[in-house]
């Protein structure tokens, strides 16, 4: 039986640096530098990228190498890039923050990871590298029967839809309203929604990507294209509106959205796909209805992993089993 595609392979070809066979031959041949994708300074990927060779790092104490197989690019490298990112990072720097990979060496005091073991790292950022070195704590072994565009793909995006969920707490039947439905943090949503039995309305922005967002168990579709987002959210969820929403789109779609919220309803913000090119100030906002939030008690605040990291505590980390 054939393996079932899951949200996060959508990326193999589109957006998956695959190193696969070349570090392979770097190996092989015993050379002691390796390519490395570098962003040389802020500005559109074709004009900044370059491809450089760059020495082979070496493993420190409690450090590990990792000969990377795959990394993804996802939407904040490119915000990174274009110097609209919550950190900025001095340039020229390898950019990427995820891959999987063979553990090559161990620095001192490496005990729990072994040679050849294939492993994905968490909070580096520079995994568009052949090689890369990193805390031995913070990189995670990974079953293998996973596909390698999935398991370089399992840190951002899984978590970003778990926690998303988790932070408002969505119960079995209850509605969840998302932009961006056909991303892949969207795509996971979707997942977990069969898995933890709450209903999904979902906000796309072209009626043809509708019928695969129900055959994903998508509850019901919005296509800004045609559809009037708060209207239809009325009659789908009834004039209230909806309790529970997360936005990765932001500009007019994200303040429909919370227009769309029932009284002490919440938004979580977590992207703003609608602003990767724009550069004008005005046009990075959302244009809340100032009425409806102060009258309707509503909340929208924002979400962000890297964040999320720096203050999860091991309670916070406790994530709600799916349905028996
Ligand atoms: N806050 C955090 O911690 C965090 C963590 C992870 C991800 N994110 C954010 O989550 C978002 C999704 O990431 P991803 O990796 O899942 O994305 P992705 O797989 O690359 O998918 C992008 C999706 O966004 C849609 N889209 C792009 N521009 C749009 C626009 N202007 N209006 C409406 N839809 C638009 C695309 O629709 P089409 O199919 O129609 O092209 C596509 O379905 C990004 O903004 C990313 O930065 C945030």
């Amino acid at each position: 039986m054939g393996r079932r595609c899951t949200a996060t392979d959508r990326k193999q070809n589109s957006a998956l640096l695959s190193l696969n066979s070349a570090s392979s031959r770097y190996s092989d041949s015993l050379m002691e530098t390796m390519r490395a994708l570098v962003a040389t300074a802020v500005g559109e990927p074709a004009d900044v990228l370059r491809l450089e060779t760059w020495p082979i790092p070496t493993a420190g104490p409690r450090q590990v190498r990792v000969r990377v197989q795959a990394a993804p690019i996802n939407p904040n490298d490119l915000h990174i890039m274009r110097g609209r990112y919550g950190i900025a990072p001095p340039m020229p720097t390898p950019l990427g923050q995820e891959a999987v990979g063979l553990v090559d060496a161990l620095g001192d005091g490496v005990n729990q990871l072994r040679i050849g073991q294939r492993v994905v790292t968490v909070g580096l950022l520079g995994t568009w590298q052949d090689y890369i070195v990193h805390n031995a704590a913070q990189v995670l072994p990974v079953p293998d029967g996973l596909s390698t565009s999935s398991a370089a793909q399992l840190v951002t995006n899984p978590l970003t839809a778990t926690l998303l969920v988790s932070e408002l707490d969505v119960q079995p039947g209850e509605w969840l309203l998302q932009t961006a439905a056909g991303s892949t943090v969207g795509r996971l949503v979707l997942q977990l929604s069969g898995h933890q039995g709450f209903k999904t309305i979902n906000v796309v922005r072209r009626q043809s990507a509708a019928a695969e967002i129900r055959a994903l168990g998508g509850t019901e579709v919005i296509s800004t294209d045609v559809d009037d987002l708060r209207t239809r959210v009325a009659e789908i969820a009834g004039g209230e509106g909806v309790r529970k929403a997360i936005d990765a789109v932001g500009g007019q779609i994200g303040a429909d959205v919370s227009r769309s919220l029932s009284p002490f309803g919440t938004t979580l913000v977590y992207g703003a796909l609608s602003t990767h090119r724009q550069t004008e100030p005005g046009k990075l906002t959302v244009p809340l209805f100032a009425r409806s939030l102060i009258y309707e008690s509503k909340t929208v605040r924002g979400f962000w992993l890297y964040r999320w990291f720096q203050t999860a505590t091991p309670d916070g980390c406790r994530i709600r089993p799916g349905r028996p």
